[in-house]
């Protein structure tokens, strides 16, 4: 079975569909500085975890399983020369014991499937996260398709019950989110190019990512609670 993400994000380091740009307008909100600790879980090849790092300064603990998304993070790391700052640990979120009270801000972006969705998340990285500390996910939210679980509102109320009242958030485009998906079908079709044995996994792939095109845009959000 191949492994998802090496295909579609195979030309990526931010794997998300959210220019860094955009992401800065928010993580600029968070108060991070070279006195900081940052947790970001499903930190594939380290791009959000290096753009933090290098624009704050700040030190970035990046959880993520896949090997080879972690040596080419480690070979980028070293040539940006960010070595002292952002550390790979190869885990699987749940395997990866979230230090209580530990982090000024604990992200997972596009990645919160690894505790079951959003509100798995919130209750994994919450305890991590120090008083006055952020818990930041990137998720999808239905947008009345009933295409993901909640709507952008609902996700707001899930961060609000979990006492992370919401301080920031920023929203793909339709752009952003269709460069995303253009990528993905791209990637997609040339992996099953070169690698015929992993045809029909990769085709029913690109048929999901077809099918959820039947909508014009899938809302994507990236959110930020403040923990009390
Ligand atoms: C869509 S990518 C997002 C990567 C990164 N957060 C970003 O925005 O650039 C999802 C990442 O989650 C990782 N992942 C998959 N299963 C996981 C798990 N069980 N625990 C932690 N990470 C996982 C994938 O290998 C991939 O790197």
């Amino acid at each position: 079975m191949v492994w998802i993400h090496d295909v579609v994000e195979r030309h990526s380091v931010f794997m998300n569909p959210m220019k860094p740009e955009k992401f800065l307008g928010l993580a600029r909100r968070l108060g991070l500085c070279s006195a900081s600790h940052v947790l970001e879980i499903g930190a594939g090849r380290g791009g959000p975890a290096m753009f933090l790092a290098s624009e704050f300064g700040c030190v970035v603990t990046a959880v993520e399983p896949h090997e080879p998304f972690i040596a080419d993070g480690r070979s980028r790391v070293e040539g940006a020369g960010l070595s002292d700052l952002v550390s790979f640990v190869h885990s699987d979120a749940r395997s990866f014991e979230v230090a209580l009270e530990t982090y000024d801000a604990a992200f997972c972006l596009g990645a919160t499937f690894a505790y079951d969705g959003l509100v798995g998340t919130l209750d994994a990285l919450a305890p991590g996260v120090r008083s006055g500390g952020y818990v930041v996910a990137g998720e999808p939210y239905d947008i009345g398709h009933g295409m993901h679980p909640w709507s952008l509102p609902e996700i707001f109320e899930r961060f609000e019950e979990r006492l992370l009242p919401v301080a920031w958030f920023v929203r793909s485009s339709v752009d952003e989110w269709d460069e995303y998906t253009s990528v993905h079908l791209h990637d997609l079709l040339t992996w099953s190019i070169e690698h015929p044995e992993d045809g029909e996994d990769v085709d029913r792939r690109r048929r999901e990512q077809v099918d959820a095109l039947r909508e014009p845009y899938i809302g994507w959000a990236v959110v930020a609670g403040r923990k009390a």
